[in-house]
């Protein structure tokens, strides 16, 4: 399976920091931030990964990145994102690099050590979705569960102010390539943007959504508070795991 890794947007929430650079190239403790996604794929045995980016900074990706082999990146390509279209707008632009296969997708302001490698083996079709419990559910998108058969999805709602779970859906997804049709079926959310959320939502009424616990560490450090913990997490982990 190859592998997707969206490090487009402007980064605005950590405004000034991203006046001068791409979010994703900004330190989690000792590696630039897309290093933590990259890692997650390379141990689930994924090595031909697309990096989606855009904005002004795109171009420090390459210095960083090169051709990836540094990393254990067999192959590396790279798609730029046209303004800030949203996650799935950004996930439109590896269909020709899916090339009809199924796809592992991770957003690169996620940092895990989770390993994902059974689930990417087992994946057959539909899509995985990776939950965890959060303390704050309107910052994510979150799961509502069937009330008969709680372990059954039956709908994912894009930063509820009044959430019916506290499972949040993190930035880790695995697609089978009608992933692609349902982008295209989608519309802009009222904040201009193709959500990932609309496309999870497309899964569920096919059923064919699928989830599990994502198990380990896992932060989105899209904001300064989460930034700085995700840098004392990784900072504080015993060197050997990092
Ligand atoms: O972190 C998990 C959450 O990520 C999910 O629970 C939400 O359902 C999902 O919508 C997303 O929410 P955020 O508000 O945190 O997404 P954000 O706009 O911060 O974008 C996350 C990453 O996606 C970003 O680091 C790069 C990529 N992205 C985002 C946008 C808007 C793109 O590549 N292009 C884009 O246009």
């Amino acid at each position: 399976m190859k592998g997707v890794i969206l490090a487009g947007g402007l980064g605005t929430r950590l405004n000034p920091l991203t006046k001068v650079t791409n979010k994703h190239l900004l330190p989690v403790y000792n590696k630039p931030m897309i290093f933590y996604p990259i890692d997650t794929l390379i141990k689930a045995g994924i090595t031909e990964i697309m990096v989606v980016t855009g904005g002004p900074h795109s171009g420090g990706f390459m210095s960083i990145l090169k051709n990836g082999h540094e990393l254990g990146i067999k192959h590396l390509e790279y798609a730029y994102q046209e303004k800030e279209g949203g996650i799935a707008d950004a996930l439109s632009l590896a269909e020709n690099f899916a090339e009809g296969d199924s796809i592992t997708v991770i957003l690169g302001d996620n940092t895990s050590d989770a390993d994902i490698s059974s689930a990417v083996a087992g994946f057959k079709e539909g899509a995985l979705i990776f939950l965890k419990e959060v303390a704050d559910p309107e910052r994510f998108g979150i799961a509502t569960f069937d009330p008969q058969d709680p372990s059954k999805i039956i709908k994912i709602t894009e930063k509820p102010q009044n959430p019916d779970s506290k499972w949040a859906v993190t930035g880790v997804y695995i697609y089978d390539k009608q992933v692609f049709d349902f982008i295209r079926e989608i519309k802009p959310s009222l904040r201009g943007e193709l959500e990932i959320t609309d496309v999870n939502n497309k899964y569920v009424e096919k059923s064919k959504l699928a989830w599990s616990e994502l198990k380990g560490y896992w932060r989105d450090a899209g904001t300064f508070d989460t930034l700085l913990e995700a840098n004392n997490y990784w900072a504080g982990k015993p060197k050997e795991r990092k």
